[in-house]
């Protein structure tokens, strides 16, 4: 499964990118509202430190305007992924976007229909949001499941992004369910590598350690 980072915040964008496990990053007007940058600089800056997918959202919310907004933001750079809404202007700008060889996220799909729509008109990626419909006592996992299912069913190949996210179990389950990609807060993305045994159990080698009084180099 890639490992997309879900956030604006660059200095942690850097710093993830540094370990290795970051395969794209997704932001989104929330996310760049909380950054307080200028959007397209954000955009531009986050391409140059991270080679995979960088998901940059439209504005507007009627086709024409998310037309043009999607050919500007894909000149940015040629890793970017032009987001739009889950409605019917957004999926007619998707396929448009997507015939004239830019990609793009499908974003805030909350049911399997939904995902259905934006595989026929070409979507790179449908975003499903997990975290939001557990908020609302649904069963985020299940879309994914049924999602995947469908795609599987026609050999569709856009990628389930997993998105929403907003714990460690969140990411196990969504790898069981067989989502290609899960978008990730920073903060969950350093919980994944922590586990108390390991913490006690890297602590008990390293005074063993130390106790031969050896050295490896
Ligand atoms: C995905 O692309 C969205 O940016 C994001 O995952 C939304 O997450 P939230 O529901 O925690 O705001």
């Amino acid at each position: 499964m890639k490992f997309f980072v879900d956030t604006g915040d660059f200095k942690e964008i850097e710093e993830l990118s540094d370990t290795g496990l970051l395969d794209g990053v997704t932001t989104n007007p929330s996310l760049v509202a909380k950054s307080g940058r200028d959007f397209k600089e954000l955009i531009a800056d986050i391409c140059k430190v991270v080679a995979g997918p960088v998901s940059a959202e439209v504005a507007a919310t009627d086709f024409d305007g998310m037309m043009r907004e999607g050919e500007r933001l894909a000149k940015i750079a040629d890793n970017v992924v032009v987001k739009v809404p889950l409605t019917l202007d957004g999926l007619k700008a998707c396929r448009h976007l997507s015939s004239a060889g830019i990609p793009v996220n499908v974003t805030l799909c909350f049911s399997p229909n939904q995902a259905l729509l934006a595989a026929k008109v070409g979507a790179a990626y449908i975003s499903p949001f997990i975290g939001r419909l557990d908020d609302i006592n649904l069963e985020g996992m299940e879309l994914i499941q049924h999602i995947r299912t469908i795609y599987d069913n026609y050999a569709f190949s856009t990628e389930i992004l997993a998105a929403s996210i907003r714990s460690p179990n969140h990411v196990t389950q969504a790898a069981l369910a067989g989502a290609d990609v899960a978008t990730i807060p920073p903060a969950v993305i350093r919980k994944l590598a922590d586990h108390p045994l390991t913490t006690v159990g890297l602590a008990n080698f390293v005074k063993d350690w130390k106790a031969t009084g050896q050295s490896i180099l």
